[in-house]
């Protein structure tokens, strides 16, 4: 079916309008809105919608958020700091959402800080087949940090039980990625790195250099969410990577696109 027409407008003073243009009484509404940049312009805009719905009278709103922003600020891991991700789940059901939509949430646990109904979906099966699809010869299967063992290993066996890799990362300051060493066996091999999200490129691109260092004969990086904030772009087009291999669920101008990049749809 064809979106629904709406209009969005900036006031002076920077704040967001919103107009949905036909009548949605009694309608199930479905809002689609990832948490792309500019990410608080985004999430105000959703919240907007979710209230300009339900005040139209709308029967069900769901909120379909492709890329849930704020994900990273989970918990907390140090005093004085906002659990982001629950104050984000907060506003979405005090605006009004019945019920919520997501993909490869950076924590699974996410779903639980709602307590309205959550299917959370993966990209994986899209990305599996188009890996499956290019034959990759001597695979490894990598995870770029010891948090994404679970998901590595999950791509690992729907790839005939590939080996998989860890790589043992120390992040020392927020968005700066510091890689230490590889455990297992990536001499030679095709690896391919698996994440939920590529941002700033640092943790991908660094375990690409490590790869490459300890003998990986070509790297491929996969990852759900295209983030790819500065400097991704120049990270992940340095030669590193045969392919990187993303999904849609962020909107990628044509600025963000470089030759190595796959873009594959989970629409
Ligand atoms: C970290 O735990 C995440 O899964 C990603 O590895 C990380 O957020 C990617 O950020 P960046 O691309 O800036 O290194």
């Amino acid at each position: 079916m064809d979106l629904g027409p709406m209009i969005r407008k900036r006031f002076a003073d920077g704040e967001l309008y919103v107009q949905i243009q036909e009548s949605i009484r009694g309608c199930d509404v479905y809002l689609i809105q990832p948490s792309c940049q500019p990410v608080n312009d985004h999430l105000m805009e959703l919240l907007i919608m979710i209230d300009a719905c339900r005040r139209a009278s709308a029967r069900q709103v769901t909120a379909v958020i492709p890329y849930y922003g704020y994900a990273r600020a989970d918990r907390k891991t140090a005093g004085r700091e906002s659990i982001t991700a629950k104050l984000v789940a907060n506003l979405i059901t005090e605006s009004g959402a019945a019920r919520v939509v997501a993909m490869d949430l950076h924590a699974a646990q996410i779903q639980g800080y709602f307590d309205i109904p959550f299917d959370h979906v993966y990209g994986s099966p899209v990305i599996l087949d188009y890996l499956a699809s290019k034959q990759l010869p001597d695979l490894v299967v990598v995870s770029p940090d010891v948090g994404g063992v679970a998901r590595a290993r999950a791509f690992a066996k729907k790839l005939n039980d590939a080996p998989l890799a860890i790589i043992d990362k120390r992040r020392q300051a927020h968005n700066v990625a510091e890689v230490l060493n590889v455990i297992g066996d990536v001499k030679g091999k095709t690896a391919v790195l698996v994440d939920d999200m590529i941002d700033t490129g640092g943790t991908i691109a660094e375990g690409a250099r490590l790869l490459r260092e300890e003998g990986a004969r070509q790297v491929y990086a996969c990852a759900t969410h295209a983030v790819f904030s500065p400097p991704a772009i120049e990270r992940l087009s340095s030669g590193l990577f045969e392919e990187v291999i993303v999904t849609n669920t962020i909107p990628l101008p044509e600025d963000k696109r470089f030759p190595q990049l796959v873009v594959l749809s989970v629409a």
